[in-house]
């Protein structure tokens, strides 16, 4: 239903330049979720999330911990809908948009969030911080149940794919992550 609901929804203008809405992919019984920013060129035309060049490159880190996205982690993003010419979100976007993740996250009572970039990590957290400042530990998301999720917070790959010298940070988190 929420699926449906995301689809088909039309509270941001967003949705005028959109082909594809892309609410999530990946296992229904996740271990863990996955948070990026919003859907790319390759994600509005397809209407799966991260399934360009950054998506090849998360789909390897996750595989370097034994995790993949078809048994056991759910992928979605903040956005739904991509941003014209990937463009940062706007606030009232953000402000439609949010709710769904966080109903995804409700429904789908993962045992960790692994989220991705700073914007996706200062929108979840509700902070204004750097990445540096983020990632390293675990922080707590308390869900709409009250159930408290930990966090962990690294590099967005759109960014490790600029930056290749910064893989070894994100390998730091993502065993963060595994034994957390
Ligand atoms: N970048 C994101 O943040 N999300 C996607 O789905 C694809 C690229």
């Amino acid at each position: 239903q929420l699926r449906e609901q995301v689809l088909a929804c039309t509270a941001c203008g967003l949705c005028q330049g959109r082909k594809h809405a892309v609410f999530g992919d990946g296992a229904q019984t996740a271990r863990w979720m996955v948070v990026g920013e919003a859907p790319g060129q390759e994600e509005d035309r397809s209407g799966l999330p991260f399934v360009g060049r950054s998506g090849r490159l998360l789909d390897a880190m996750l595989a370097a911990v034994g995790m993949s996205r078809e048994r056991d982690v759910f992928i979605a993003n903040v956005i739904k809908c991509r941003p014209p010419g990937n463009r940062n979100p706007k606030p009232e976007e953000i402000a439609a948009c949010g709710p769904y993740l966080m109903r995804q996250i409700t429904l789908l009572r993962p045992e960790r969030i692994l989220v991705l970039g700073r914007f996706a990590a200062q929108t979840l957290l509700g902070v204004d911080a750097s990445i540096a400042n983020l990632r390293g530990r675990l922080h707590q998301l308390k869900a709409d149940d009250g159930r408290e999720i930990p966090v962990v917070v690294s590099y967005h790959p759109a960014y490790l794919l600029r930056s290749p010298s910064e893989k070894a940070r994100a390998w730091q988190d993502l065993r963060l992550a595994a034994k957390g």
